[in-house]
């Protein structure tokens, strides 16, 4: 094979990976702390039965510990290579309970949810609010971290997460 054809599909290779890692359009790529995630997740009612989504599920971490606590949990994420590596973890650890999907949060509804997980810059958490408002079932639960819904009023905050009922 020729190199220069073996150089160019490096580049280009090169060139998908890096645009991959730097998709999001609402948020860049910030992964949550895990040290007190599990606690976070256990107050929202993350357990089996329940459906979670994360939005923007980033490499997959807190999908993975909300499958550890036996929920149906996915996660939606805009760069492939997250959604990938995410795949990977799960399917390293033979977590058949998490899944992920590679696309745009707002391209979804999400009516069957019962938790929610935000970790999105503000003007997403603000069409957030919206949108969830109208889509979540009574009961549903939603956690924000770091960027907050602006009229929700929250049942609980700690550290800086906050969870609302609707
Ligand atoms: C701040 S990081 C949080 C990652 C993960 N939720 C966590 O807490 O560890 C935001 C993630 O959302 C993804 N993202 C941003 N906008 C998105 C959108 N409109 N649809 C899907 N994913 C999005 C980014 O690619 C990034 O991985």
């Amino acid at each position: 094979m020729d190199i220069s054809l073996i150089i160019s599909g490096g580049i280009l290779l090169g060139c998908a990976i890096g645009l991959s890692w730097f998709a999001g359009s609402d948020a860049p790529y910030v992964p949550t702390k895990i040290d007190n995630i599990r606690r976070i997740l256990k107050l929202g009612g993350v357990k089996k039965g329940k459906k979670f989504y994360e939005l923007g599920s980033g490499d997959g971490r807190v999908v993975i510990q909300a499958a550890k606590l036996k929920a149906d949990s996915v996660g939606i994420e805009q760069s492939w290579i997250r959604v990938f590596y995410s795949r990977y973890t799960a399917a390293k650890n033979k977590i058949n309970n998490a899944k992920f999907a590679h696309g745009n949060i707002f391209a979804k509804n999400y009516d069957n949810a019962d938790v929610v997980y935000i970790y999105l810059l503000t003007q997403a958490v603000k069409r957030l609010e919206i949108k969830l408002k109208k889509e979540l079932k009574k009961g549903a639960i939603a956690i924000t971290q770091t960027y907050h819904f602006q009229y929700w009023k929250p049942f609980k905050k700690i550290d800086n997460f906050w969870l609302y009922r609707r």
